[in-house]
């Protein structure tokens, strides 16, 4: 092992750029940019989305070394004598288990929502979506002040270990290399993938979390939160295994905000008046207490759980930045259905009368 390498605070950020042009080169071998999507704007915002996590990542962990040694300088290098089997979970499980909720929170928080939105305003998955959150995301990060911490505390060798693991892991499960894609296909090795999907985050889980809608049966933009490992999403009820891959990515009101609406709001704003993120912009409930009766046809629908949608009871993508998700259902056949449009209901999505008890 290579000390000298693992004792260098800078070893870790080499290897985030070399397996960034690892994956880069592995998409553009497979033909994965021939068609792309991207504008010019897209280019701009993750490439300059990315520097903004480095200067965070510059901060946190000159901050934490300079606060550390002001207010706590015997604690300097303090553990590192720690041998490797202990400080490399010690610092990884903290570190993913703050961002679970960190990622969690930013999904279901009005305020944080806008600043983790510009990673799902993504229509294509592929590793330079992986760095895409606002400037005061990754100023709040855990994470970087997590791995300023245990530098400070001489765990530098377990802090770089850690990040390269958590790397290849966050990398692959954004990038259009879906490598498990092929491994499910194999019945023999379904158990082993099971094993797999259960311990890290998979391209499949992971590019759930980046469908457009729960309609398709495969995404869940509000669950599968985890990072690095899904042992959190399974712990805290957010987990769902589907081992197929979204058609569609992306929001499902999407806007063209300005690359840098994205990163520096709120000091500069959207001008799209559409968008969460623009001047003015205020999410209203349109929900209302009496039930609807209609006639729906077979096939799935979204019923509204959180009440923000403009196209009730339906669910029209609303609910990003609430701790809500919408409801799906399946009708077999066409019927007349009494839907619930106060969202107290405890049959969801039909009436049970609770709107009654709002009148009383
Ligand atoms: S808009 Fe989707 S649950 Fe309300």
């Amino acid at each position: 092992m290579n000390y000298e390498l693992l004792n260098d605070p800078n070893t870790g950020k080499y290897f985030v750029l070399i397996s960034i042009l690892f994956f880069a080169g592995i998409e553009i071998v497979l033909g994965h940019y021939k068609n792309t999507k991207r504008t010019k704007n897209v280019w701009i915002f993750e490439g300059m989305s990315f520097i903004g996590l480095s200067i965070t990542s510059f901060i946190a962990l000159g901050g934490t070394i300079y606060l550390g040694t002001l207010f706590f300088p015997n604690a300097l290098n303090s553990l590192s004598h720690w041998s490797l089997w202990l400080a490399v979970p010690f610092y990884m499980i903290i570190d993913d288990f703050a961002q679970y909720w960190y990622h969690r929170y930013a999904h279901e928080s009005h305020w944080m929502w806008k600043h983790h939105r510009p990673h799902h305003a993504a229509e294509e998955m592929g590793i330079s979506a992986t760095y895409r959150n606002s400037f005061i995301y990754y100023l709040w990060l855990p994470n970087v002040w997590w791995a300023g911490i245990c530098t400070f505390l001489g765990l530098i060798p377990a802090t770089i270990i850690g990040l390269i693991i958590k790397q290849l892991i966050v990398a692959s499960s954004h990038s259009t290399w879906k490598w498990d894609e092929f491994l499910y296909k194999i019945k023999a090795l379904s158990p082993v993938m099971t094993v797999v999907e259960r311990i890290i985050i998979t391209p499949a889980f992971h590019h759930a979390h980046h469908g457009k809608s729960k309609a398709d049966g495969i995404s869940d933009p509000n669950g599968n939160f985890g990072n690095a490992f899904s042992v959190w999403d399974q712990l805290f009820g957010t987990a769902l295994y589907t081992r197929q891959f979204p058609t569609d990515y992306g929001l499902p009101t999407p806007a063209k905000d300005n690359w840098a609406a994205h990163l520096f709001y709120p000091f500069i704003k959207s001008k799209q008046p559409n968008s969460e993120i623009s001047k003015g912009f205020v999410k209203e409930k349109t929900a209302e207490n009496e039930p609807i009766l209609m006639k729906l046809e077979a096939g799935t629908h979204l019923w509204c759980q959180c009440g923000f949608s403009k196209t009730q009871p339906f669910c029209d993508g609303s609910h990003h930045g609430t701790k809500y998700k919408p409801i799906a259902f399946e009708m077999k056949k066409e019927r007349e259905v009494k839907l619930c449009n106060c969202k107290i209901t405890k049959t969801g999505p039909f009436c049970d009368n609770s709107h009654l008890d709002i009148k009383a």
